[in-house]
């Protein structure tokens, strides 16, 4: 199958939605997911969205909170033009239809979290994710311009390369053309070609053991970006967010979300005792690299396999009213969050770096955007402030789709482009290859490049990351393709990726903790 696009979405989650709605007046639009339409990162966002609403918050208080929280490695004018534009991104959102919780004298009910001075983030409840999801995905099924293909996977960005151009790494003059992808509910692989392409795939927590992310977050569009030699930046910082639900075997680990603390949760160790002082003033409510720092050391120390979220003193009323997902999962598993303490260990939850981008979205590549938690726009620095990346997704997004569609009048779409080309390849006899390698990557990276970081573990990591690439490649180079061998393959160069930057990085900061570079004070 050959398709030709105007605008061509890799991802449908919030980034790849908000653009679609926005450009889609202009002209056609594919939007492709490698799962159901719903099934994102964005579906399972819990605390809500960050934006500055009443006084006395204000954009200089959320601006030095994001700068702080980054330390200081975040591109001021990024956070600045985030902050300013976020207002009109969540009036935006209200009027495609997503709710937000109100006070009864009709003002935002808005929650804090870790690292915020203010209360400032709006959400529905504790399903901010799945509401906006919900909202958004109703509008694009209605949309006559939009085509949604579910459960195509992107395989490959089309470059020169595909026309048997050489294209080097760095050189200013790739260009997108569309993308390879596949169904793998018909097996069959289509040509998608399209003046302009967003890729907004989200992120990589498959890449740990532990995650709070859904099974679609394997980086690949990083990975594809990598492939046909974009930029990356920032992989070094990846965010573990420190309250997952402490329920061994459970995958994605169940997010218990920081917005808890911010209404008066308190971190203790299994002996009843709170620690959170003796590491920040802000107490339970630091930072995220701050707090998942501690909990890993406190765990260490203790030789204890979680901490505990103390929500016992708060209204029982209250609790329930503000977290009913949190208070349901929980009694499944046997706790009454407001009588009982909630087990939590610290899960791998977000990529702050990805594919560079300037402001506008676009990435090193020409014809091609990224948006969303696949891209790096320097908003977050060193560390994510909580609930700074579904707002990011949305004013990044916009400023994408304006820039897309001034752009677009101008590029036709690249004709003659081969089809996909799998002659000579097989089924691979043993789906055993793919699986315990995909487990070994995530133990690699759960043991060597964690929250705490050496030379030597790196190193390590880096020497058996190696072996399975050499390994995969062999294995991709002569199959046909499975889902499996496509995300095993992405992992391990977004993997690459984080490690290499992670050794070429000789400090420690924010979210990169290397034992071997001892913090500045
Ligand atoms: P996603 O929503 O992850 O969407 C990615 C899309 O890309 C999916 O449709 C996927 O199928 C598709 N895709 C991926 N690879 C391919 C491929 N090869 N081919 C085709 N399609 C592909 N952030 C906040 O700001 N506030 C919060 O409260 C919050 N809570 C969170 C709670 C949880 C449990 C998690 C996991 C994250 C949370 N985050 C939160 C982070 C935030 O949800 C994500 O960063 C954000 O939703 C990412 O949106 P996105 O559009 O970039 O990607
Ligand atoms: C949470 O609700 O704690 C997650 C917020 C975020 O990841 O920004």
């Amino acid at each position: 199958m050959n398709k030709e696009y105007d605008f061509l979405v890799i991802g449908s989650g919030l980034a790849g939605l908000s653009f679609t709605l926005k450009v889609a007046d202009y002209g056609k639009v594919a939007v492709l997911t490698k799962a159901e339409l719903l099934e994102t990162n964005t579906s399972y966002a819990q605390g809500g969205i960050a934006a500055v609403t009443y006084e006395p918050d204000s954009y200089n208080k959320h601006i030095e909170d994001t700068l702080d929280a980054g330390n200081n490695l975040c591109r001021r004018e990024v956070v600045e033009m985030v902050v300013k534009e976020a207002p009109k991104q969540i009036q935006q959102l209200i009027d495609w239809g997503a709710r937000f919780d109100r006070e009864s004298s009709g003002k935002f009910d808005l929650a804090k979290e870790g690292g915020h001075s203010e209360h400032r983030i709006l959400h529905y409840k504790d399903t901010t994710g799945y509401e906006i999801q919900r909202a958004l995905s109703e509008r694009i099924k209605n949309h006559p311009n939009v085509d949604v293909f579910e459960h195509h996977f992107a395989i490959d960005l089309i470059t020169q390369h595909h026309l048997g151009k050489l294209v080097k790494r760095m050189h200013s003059d790739t260009e997108c053309y569309g993308v390879y992808a596949i169904n793998f509910k018909t097996h069959k692989i289509s040509t998608l070609l399209s003046k302009v392409t967003l890729v907004a795939t989200g992120g990589a927590g498959n890449l740990y053991k532990t995650t709070t992310n859904p099974v679609i977050a394997t980086g690949d569009g990083i990975a594809m970006i990598y492939r046909a030699k974009g930029t990356v930046e920032n992989m070094e910082f990846f965010q573990f967010h420190p309250t997952s639900l402490y329920n061994p075997g459970e995958r994605p680990s169940f997010l218990i979300t920081e917005a808890l603390r911010g209404f008066g949760g308190i971190l203790k160790t299994i002996d009843g005792k709170e620690f959170m002082h003796k590491y920040d003033k802000r107490n339970s409510l630091a930072p995220r690299d701050i707090v998942a720092r501690a909990i890993d050391n406190e765990m260490k120390i203790k030789g204890d396999d979680f901490v505990y979220l103390d929500c016992t003193h708060l209204n029982a009323v209250k609790l329930r009213k503000n977290f009913p997902n949190i208070n349901e999962k929980c009694l499944s598993i046997g706790c009454d969050f407001t009588k009982e303490m909630i087990p939590v260990v610290p899960a791998a939850h977000y990529l702050c770096g990805g594919i560079k981008v300037d402001t506008n979205g676009r990435s090193w590549i020409k014809r091609l955007y990224a948006a969303g938690e696949t891209s790096s726009t320097g908003m977050h620095g060193a560390n994510r402030l909580a609930s700074n990346s579904l707002i990011e997704a949305i004013v990044y997004a916009d400023r994408a789709a304006q820039d897309a569609i001034e752009q677009m009048k101008n590029i036709k779409i690249q004709k003659d482009i081969p089809d996909w080309d799998d002659k000579g390849t097989k089924h691979p006899e043993e789906m055993v290859l793919i699986t315990q390698n995909y487990k070994e990557v995530q133990q690699i990276f759960s043991v060597y490049v964690g929250i705490v970081r050496s030379n030597l573990r790196l190193k390590r990591a880096l020497d058996r990351l190696e072996i399975i690439y050499k390994e995969t490649e062999q294995l991709y180079r002569k199959s046909k393709l499975s889902k499996q061998l496509c995300e095993l393959r992405n992992l391990i160069n977004v993997g690459y990726l984080i490690i290499k930057m992670a050794m070429r990085r000789e400090e420690s900061i924010g979210l990169h903790y290397n034992i071997d570079y001892p913090p500045a004070g």
